[in-house]
């Protein structure tokens, strides 16, 4: 069992196995930071950004919350994409979701009084449902949370090209790619689900006119 001093310690022997390997590892490290890709993904303890990828410091811009939303009044995600994008100038934008997601298996309950914020949060997971209600509940009960799992990271993908951000960097910038995976905490595996490019149409009521 980890406790906080048991993972200062942890830390201690990190900093000190890494100077060990490169002495002038955060030196470098410190000077600046030019990572390639920006991670949206869900808070999920199990599918930690960097691990799962094998990256190292400095190579993944990340943000993360409950169900990997990109929520376009959530000052938290755009905050992190305008500056991944306008500053960082990553070259992809990852959502990565995964497979046994607690936050999608919550939207497809009742609201419950006891998680009264996280539930608004879910909200818009349920209009994901409600937007592909018919084929959800045509398809096996065991298959259906995946699928809605599948669902709400393309969605996302769509709601990032749908931003001012996204249109205006594909249409002066440099044309970063936004990537949906999805991850799977049974085999460690991710499968790309959709993939857009500066080349995608979007729907005129989305269209960010300059
Ligand atoms: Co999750």
């Amino acid at each position: 069992m980890h406790t906080p001093s048991k993972l200062l310690l942890e830390n201690k022997a990190w900093s000190q196995d890494m100077i060990a390997r490169q002495p002038n590892y955060f030196n470098e490290l410190a000077k600046e930071q030019r990572p390639e890709f920006l991670w949206i993904g869900c808070a999920d303890s199990r599918v930690p950004a960097e691990t799962v990828v094998n990256a190292q410091p400095g190579e993944i811009f990340v943000h993360r919350n409950i169900a990997n939303q990109v929520i376009t009044t959530d000052f938290n995600c755009l905050s992190v994409l305008q500056y991944a994008i306008s500053v960082l100038k990553v070259k992809h934008v990852i959502v990565c979701g995964h497979y046994g997601c607690g936050g999608v298996m919550a939207a497809m309950q009742p609201q419950s009084a006891d998680l009264l914020i996280a539930n608004k949060w879910l909200m818009h997971i349920k209009d994901i449902y409600r937007l592909h209600q018919d084929e959800l509940e045509s398809i096996d009960q065991s298959k259906k949370v995946n699928r809605l799992i599948e669902l709400n990271i393309i969605e996302q993908v769509y709601r990032l090209a749908h931003t001012s951000i996204i249109q205006s960097a594909w249409k002066h910038g440099h044309k970063p790619t936004i990537h949906g995976w999805v991850y799977g905490l049974n085999d460690g595996l991710i499968d790309e689900l959709i993939k857009l490019d500066h080349n995608t149409q979007i729907n005129p009521i989305y269209r960010y006119a300059e």
